[in-house]
């Protein structure tokens, strides 16, 4: 069903590319124009081996510009798309200058915290940036990774909202599709829009899997089966390296090792309430299948998550800091070999929306600064996120507690991205190819497409979808709907129930709202999967009414099997817009979702899952895999 736009999308990117990359190593590059030009430096020439350029430069560095490349933190674009002074006005979290970072700290890692609004734009700032990084002593490029842009959601730390790149469905709704090829081809996309402004490594996929359906981060996992998540997740990650990690590609970051799922009561572990992982139906292994095919599959970077293991005989702290995770389970025994990098923020504590945010050093509470980062060292990471402190380890390394050939080990696996991404060659963007490429028509034509096919239709009464007859000049009562794009479909949209011939519901999915905490502000939905007794009330007395058509963003599993009961018609959604419901329920288009998780009946069924295995949820409401589709013609 997708051999057309995706043949479509191939030919487009091939042109794309052929338009946006030059390649071709080129002595006379304005990246000579820096004062490293002078000394006419080896790892300066892109004819030589990559890890004759590793070499030279790794053995030119001073332990302070090894330290500052095994921090990554957070940046903003600065106002008017200058270099950012610290944190510009309306930033929610204490950000460092650009300056400070770039010059004194000697860092080349940052997450763009920034939403990009107008990609020519932010192609100059970041030729800004670049400019700043290769006039430093030794001129190593700024590499720029990024959070997921290409979905609704909006979550501090976690999401950004697309602003002009193209808009898709969440990992869940592809997911829903069950279709290897279209995630490589929204891979793809994705890719050639983040090349456009720079951002070379993607701070997911987040293979995750969703066993305990409480958890707030589900929006951005893949399913709650380990298989299905694998077999997507090897076309992802092959969307956004390519078949060969080179100029071209983006350095995924496979999260969160060793599986993020398994949270205690369902509580996500950036919050102190939140920090335990367990493993009741000792199931461990499953949630490494991800992982295991991610690294099958090249995956270049892996990030340990936050929470610390609970009763499993590995040590209990976050597993960033732990050895038996990282060095004992990830490199020794899967092999992996690329750049370990720690979630953000495990040193430091720091402020965000006003209020503590305490690091997240879970088993490490009550020790130092310097004892955390040398935890995190010996645990055999290579790239501490989410902080600036290469000051912390430089003390270890002249204390001796940290060797510099330690230093080495990771700081040549970071280098040896950057000469591979072709950042020494190619620093600098074309700000009009980068308005060119992102948002693209084309693009959002296909993730159009996609929006409209995840739509998952859980129950159609009487196949009352799709409605054909009947529509013009006919009376809808709407809630989370444009009255304006519902009447340019000849609805006549009125203010109550009883006036209507329909009902348009499109629902956010129950959460418990923390007042005034961290995770309020930071838009994490966690806690109960029902509707409270009032929301259940005043939806009932609309489907009394009229029939209704409800759309429930399914950003986690829901228990509502009185929704299902009462109204006309339920789909669950991943992220879709007004026309694109209004297509799906009007027959323009095709729901052809399945569920990617079961759905639970109640939070009673939910709270006696147990947190690590899939598949467990008594009574099921609806099955992992279930989705109706239209029987009309
Ligand atoms: C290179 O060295 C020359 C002579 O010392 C100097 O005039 C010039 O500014 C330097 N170029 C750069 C880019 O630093
Ligand atoms: C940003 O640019 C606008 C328009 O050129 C200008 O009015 C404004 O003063 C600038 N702001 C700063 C902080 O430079
Ligand atoms: C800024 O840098 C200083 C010096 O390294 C550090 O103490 C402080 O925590 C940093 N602040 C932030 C918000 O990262
Ligand atoms: C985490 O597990 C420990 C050890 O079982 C327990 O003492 C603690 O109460 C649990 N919960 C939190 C939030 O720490
Ligand atoms: C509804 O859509 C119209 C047309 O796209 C737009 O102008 C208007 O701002 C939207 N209204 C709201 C409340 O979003």
């Amino acid at each position: 069903m997708f051999q057309h736009s995706t043949t479509l999308v191939v030919s487009l990117l091939a042109q794309l590319a052929a338009s946006t990359h030059n390649h071709e190593p080129s002595l006379d590059h304005s990246v000579f124009a820096t004062r490293a030009d002078n000394e006419s430096l080896g790892y300066r020439n892109p004819l030589w081996p990559v890890n004759d350029r590793v070499e030279d430069l790794l053995q030119r560095m001073t332990l302070e510009e090894k330290a500052g490349q095994m921090f990554q933190d957070q940046i903003a674009i600065g106002t008017n798309y200058t270099l950012s002074e610290g944190t510009p006005p309306g930033y929610p979290i204490d950000l460092n200058s650009t300056e400070s970072m770039v010059g004194d700290k000697h860092m080349t890692h940052f997450n763009l915290l920034s939403p990009i609004d107008n990609a020519g734009k932010v192609a100059g700032w970041y030729n800004l940036l670049q400019q700043r990084a290769l006039d430093t002593r030794l001129g190593i490029p700024i590499s720029l990774s990024s959070d997921p842009r290409h979905h609704e959601a909006d979550t501090f730390g976690a999401s950004l909202s697309p602003g002009v790149f193209s808009q898709w469905p969440e990992s869940l709704g592809l997911a829903a599709l069950r279709d290897p090829k279209l995630v490589q081809t929204f891979a793809e996309i994705a890719r050639e829009e983040y090349l456009a402004v720079g951002l070379r490594s993607s701070l997911h996929p987040q293979v995750d899997l969703a066993t305990e359906p409480r958890w707030a981060r589900i929006y951005s996992v893949w399913s709650e089966d380990a298989e299905l998540t694998a077999e997507l997740i090897v076309a992802y990650i092959k969307g956004f390296q390519g078949d060969e990690f080179g100029p071209n590609s983006v350095s995924t970051v496979t999260k969160h090792f060793p599986g993020g799922g398994p949270v205690e009561n369902g509580e996500d572990s950036h919050f102190v309430y939140g920090k335990n992982q367990t493993y009741p139906g000792n199931n461990f292994d499953y949630h490494l299948i991800p992982f295991k095919a991610a690294i099958q599959a090249g995956a270049r970077q892996i990030m340990p998550y936050y929470s610390r293991p609970i009763g499993t005989g590995y040590e209990e702290v976050g597993f960033g800091f732990s050895q038996g995770i990282v060095r004992d389970l990830l490199q020794n025994s899967l092999g992996f070999d690329g750049i370990v990098l720690t979630d953000w923020t495990l040193l430091s504590d720091r402020t965000l929306f006003g209020l503590p945010f305490p690091a997240r050093a879970w088993g490490m509470e009550d020790k130092t600064e310097h004892e955390r980062v040398l935890k995190i060292i010996e645990a055999g990471c290579d790239q501490l996120g989410g902080e600036n402190r290469p000051e912390l380890l430089i003390d270890l390394v002249n204390q001796g507690l940290v060797s510099e050939d330690r230093l080495d080990r990771s700081v040549r696996k970071l280098l040896k991205e950057k000469f591979l991404l072709g950042l020494f060659d190619n620093p600098f963007l074309d700000p009009k190819a980068a308005d060119r490429v992102v948002g693209n028509p084309e693009f959002q034509r296909i993730a159009d497409e996609t929006q409209r096919q995840s739509f998952t239709l859980l129950s159609n009464t009487n196949n009352i979808l799709p409605i054909r007859e009947r529509v013009s000049g006919s009376a809808v009562y709407i809630e989370g709907l444009n009255q304006t794009t519902v009447e340019a479909r000849g609805f006549k949209v009125v203010a109550t129930p009883e006036e209507a011939d329909w009902a348009f519901l499109r629902l956010a999915a129950p959460f418990e709202v923390r007042d005034g905490t961290l995770s309020e502000y930071m838009g994490f939905q966690q806690g109960s999967l029902e509707f409270k007794a009032a929301e259940r009330t005043r939806q009932s007395a609309i489907y009394s009414t009229v029939p209704t058509i409800v759309d429930i963003k399914l950003d986690r599993p829901v228990a509502i099997p009185e929704v299902i009961e009462q109204a006309a018609a339920v789909f669950g959604t991943f992220g879709a817009s007004g026309d694109a419901f209004l297509d799906v329920v009007l027959g323009e288009a095709k729901p052809l979702g399945k569920l990617p998780f079961d759905l639970p009946r109640s939070d009673k069924a939910a709270e006696a899952q147990k947190e690590d295995v899939p598949f467990d949820t008594v009574d099921p409401l609806f099955k992992f895999g279930h989705g109706l589709q239209y029987n009309k013609a």
